[in-house]
């Protein structure tokens, strides 16, 4: 094609960002916002979903899709929750916003909020968050409170405030997923799923704490199918880290093991709706191990290029290993959820990778140590 040519398409098919309809309205007609719902955005949403091509066919199951929810504003799928949750604070003329927190909601939290210039309150297990969470939040601007306890204490502490916040006209609104906004908008990426395959995946695998997520992607495929957008629904996979796994019977709860701090919950908000998501999907809540998890996230960032943080590649691990037993069908469409971005936690990453060679600065310096 001549120069001319493709600068007079470029030229046609020029959009501007207003004409990209945004996560919020794209989707109105499956969340509880009106008209008068304030239209944020940070960009989140459209996330890719990535044929895992390389990985697929090492694990047996050539048709293994990731989508990718790293790429949300902050690096993680909250975004998507978080956006319909702050507008709607917003909207009901919230003075504050507050979470608990293992990192990711809590940078969601801190830069939306920042978005819409209200106080954030963050109450998080000291010690226990990866250090770029943690750098997210604090440089919104978010107030950082590092408690002395688990997820679980930091959550019953921020109920707790929340309630007895003097909120007769300016409420405190508590962002966790128990929040129904959180969970509403958090059910788009399941939308996205179906759009990207052209109807339902035969398998959705994705790491389970809080269990919000897990039961919004059901809740997303079920409005489809309710509004024959959709005819099947998949098998829903949750997977949550070993020493950490409430929801899997025999399993011991919040060991301080786990490279999969994120999902390190004692007792999962939203439990009761994920166990239903299982048995009405006919899927499984499993455990993955640490080992498992990080041979994952080494073979996704260095077989397919995607770098998730360790709790993400839980979905992954917990595929592997049922492919390996035998327990999927080889021809299966499978989407894994990888919840959240590799660069959140430098220190995890650090324990897997090689260092850095190094030589003059010269070709021949660099020739020798590689070998060439
Ligand atoms: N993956 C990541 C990267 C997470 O940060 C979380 C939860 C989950 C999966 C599990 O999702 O709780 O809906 O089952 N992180 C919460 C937080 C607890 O505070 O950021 P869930």
């Amino acid at each position: 094609m001549k120069m001319s040519e493709v600068l007079r398409q470029l030229r046609q098919q020029r959009t501007t960002a207003e004409s990209r309809p945004r996560l919020m309205e794209r989707y109105a007609a499956f969340l509880p916002i009106s008209g008068t719902t304030p239209n944020l955005s940070l960009g989140e949403g459209y996330t890719p979903l990535v044929h895992a091509r390389n990985l697929g066919r090492a694990i047996g199951c050539p048709m293994l899709h990731v989508k990718v929810e790293g790429m949300n504003p902050t690096g993680s799928f909250k975004d998507r929750g978080m956006v319909v949750a702050v507008a709607r604070a917003l909207e009901n003329g919230a003075r504050a916003i507050a979470c608990a927190s293992t990192g990711n909601t809590a940078a969601s939290a801190a830069a939306y909020g920042a978005s819409v210039r209200m106080e954030v309150v963050v109450v998080l297990p000291r010690g226990q968050i990866a250090a770029g969470k943690l750098l997210q939040a604090q440089a919104a601007g978010a107030r950082v409170v590092a408690v002395d306890g688990n997820f679980d204490q930091a959550l019953t502490a921020v109920r707790e405030l929340v309630d007895s916040a003097d909120s007769a006209d300016r409420p405190v609104v508590l962002v966790n997923s128990v929040n129904p906004d959180r969970l509403a908008g958090q059910k788009t990426a399941a939308f996205e799923v179906c759009e990207d395959l052209g109807g339902a995946p035969d398998y959705l695998a994705i790491p389970v704490g809080n269990a919000g997520n897990i039961s919004a992607y059901w809740q997303g495929f079920t409005d489809y199918r309710d509004a024959a957008l959709l005819e099947t629904r998949p098998a829903m996979l949750g997977f949550q880290a070993a020493g950490a796994a409430p929801l899997v019977i025999g399993h011991p709860i919040d060991s301080p093991e786990t490279v999969a701090t994120a999902i390190r919950i004692g007792n999962p908000a939203s439990a009761d709706k994920a166990l239903r998501a299982r048995d009405e999907s006919g899927g499984v809540i499993e455990a993955v191990t640490d080992l498992e998890i990080l041979a994952a996230y080494r073979d996704l960032a260095q077989q397919e290029g995607i770098f998730c943080e360790p709790a993400s590649a839980a979905s992954v691990a917990g595929v592997r290993r049922m492919a390996a037993e035998g327990r999927i069908d080889p021809g299966a469409t499978i989407v894994c959820v990888l919840t959240g971005h590799g660069l959140k936690d430098p220190d995890t990453a650090m324990r897997l990778v090689q260092p850095a060679l190094e030589a003059p600065a010269t070709a021949a310096g660099v020739r020798e140590v590689l070998g060439w």
